[in-house]
């Protein structure tokens, strides 16, 4: 313990709000905060460089979290003052961990949101292959779960990639938001060390200063649209994940799902249940309830930190964590599900039929009631193959296979560019980062 002088590190009221366990996933990117801090105190002129040295060697030398600190922050400023010696004292000038604990979290999730963002690319190219392959390949959906027309697999397929293509980019967006630096800010009013708030921003690759002091230490709200923005993309996944579970059952039986997606019953031989997919349905209520979770703690505290905003910290991985583990376990599915031959119920071909008699010349009302009382009376009789009905399809983005190769050509142009846009992005933040690797460089070797 560094900042109180009461209590003990036993007593279960002290460790009670200790969040040094869940800073772990924190600390790289605390101690980038700290070297930029330490930097701009030097750069400053407020710490000689010789004591900039030292402390850039203990921070490189903090390896673990005592649990037995308030957090990552007490634990590495208490151990910069036994390993640097006088220099130690120096490092809470300027800087609080309100400011701190904020520039660490927007770096992190700025990182993972990035991963995140790779690991969809991979999905979209995926899914384009298998559309691709899936051109041809016969399929019925739904409305009201009642099937509704033939189409192909393949303009199935290409329904999900545009989902994700579209969360896509809302996370991307939300990037901006995220990469801007709330360092220097201090606890809430800056301070009146003459850092220069610009110059530590540069040094952690961020986009830009996030201005006002108050927002910059106590707000949560970039990170809040970033997690929306995931969770969106879950729920738009999950309905596909339920798709997965319904088509492959016996019921309806039009999808065979690879192997290792299903278990069978201990009691029931016959069995093949769709396991992946149901538990990846029940943790997507898991990441809703995290997203929820964060919302409530967050609404209505008063501006300024308060404790109750490292709750949510851990929250935040939560649904990073959960949500490339899914899209990793639907990817492996997506990539290997098979459509299995089955009969097309000719009724799917009915509203053909009525445009056919449209086409004729027929009003299309007129054509809607006398085919609809064909079925009724048990009597239709369809002119047309499910194929013919495909190929007829002519808007943009139906399933005839001329239109779903447009439609993947579209996509693939649209990924082309999003990947550009991510690597420009990465780009951008190495190079931030490779002048915090600079000055520290040049400050360390000074020593030797
Ligand atoms: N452990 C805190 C967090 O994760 C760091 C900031 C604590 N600030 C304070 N004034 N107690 O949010």
């Amino acid at each position: 313990m560094l900042y109180r002088k009461w209590g003990s590190k036993e007593d279960k009221v002290v460790t009670y709000t200790s969040s040094s366990r869940e800073d772990v996933r924190i600390l790289d990117k605390v101690k980038e905060v700290m070297k930029a801090h330490v930097i701009e105190l030097f750069l400053s002129g407020n710490l000689s460089k010789e004591d900039a040295r030292k402390l850039l060697q203990g921070i490189n030398s903090f390896t673990k979290v005592d649990p037995s600190y308030e957090d990552v922050h007490e634990a590495l400023e208490d151990h910069l003052i036994k390993t640097a010696g006088e220099a130690g004292g120096s490092i809470g000038l300027g800087r609080s961990r309100n400011d701190h604990v904020a520039a660490a979290l927007r770096l992190e999730i700025r990182e993972e949101l990035m991963d995140l963002l790779e690991q969809l690319l991979d999905f979209r190219k995926m899914i384009l292959k298998r559309a691709e392959e899936n051109v041809n390949t016969p399929f019925v959906v739904y409305t009201h779960f009642q099937p509704a027309q033939p189409t192909t697999f393949g303009h199935y397929l290409l329904y999900v990639e545009e989902e994700v293509a579209s969360r896509w980019s809302s996370i991307f967006r939300t990037l901006d938001l995220v990469n801007r630096s709330p360092l220097g800010s201090g606890a809430i009013v800056g301070t009146s060390v003459k850092l220069n708030r610009d110059r530590e921003s540069n040094l952690l690759g961020f986009r830009e200063v996030l201005v006002n002091t108050i927002s910059a230490t106590s707000s949560r709200a970039d990170l809040i649209s970033a997690v929306m923005e995931v969770v969106n993309l879950m729920l738009a996944l999950s309905r596909v994940v339920e798709d997965m579970i319904l088509l492959s059952s016996k019921f309806v039986g039009i999808l065979e799902l690879p192997d290792t997606h299903v278990s069978t019953s201990s009691l029931m031989p016959q069995k093949r249940n769709a396991v992946t997919m149901e538990v990846l349905r029940a943790r997507v209520s898991r990441v809703l309830g995290y997203l929820t979770s964060i919302a409530s703690t967050y609404k209505s505290l008063p501006s300024g930190y308060n404790l109750d905003l490292q709750e949510i910290n851990p929250l935040f991985w939560e649904i990073i964590d959960e949500t490339r583990t899914g899209i990793e376990v639907l990817h492996d599915l997506l990539s290997k599900v098979k459509v299995n031959e089955f009969k097309i119920d000719k009724e799917v071909l009915s509203t053909d039929e009525a445009e056919i008699l449209a086409e004729k010349g027929m009003r299309y009302r007129d054509a809607y009631f006398a085919v609809a009382k064909a079925v009724r009376e048990g009597k239709f009789s369809p002119t047309i193959t499910p194929e013919q009905s495909i190929y007829r399809k002519a808007v943009k983005g139906s399933p005839s296979p001329e239109r779903v190769r447009e439609s993947i050509s579209l996509a693939r142009e649209r990924l082309n560019g999003d990947e550009n846009l991510l690597r420009e992005y990465k780009n951008w933040t190495l190079k931030g980062e490779g002048e915090l690797r600079l000055m520290e460089n040049d400050i360390l070797q000074e020593g030797n």
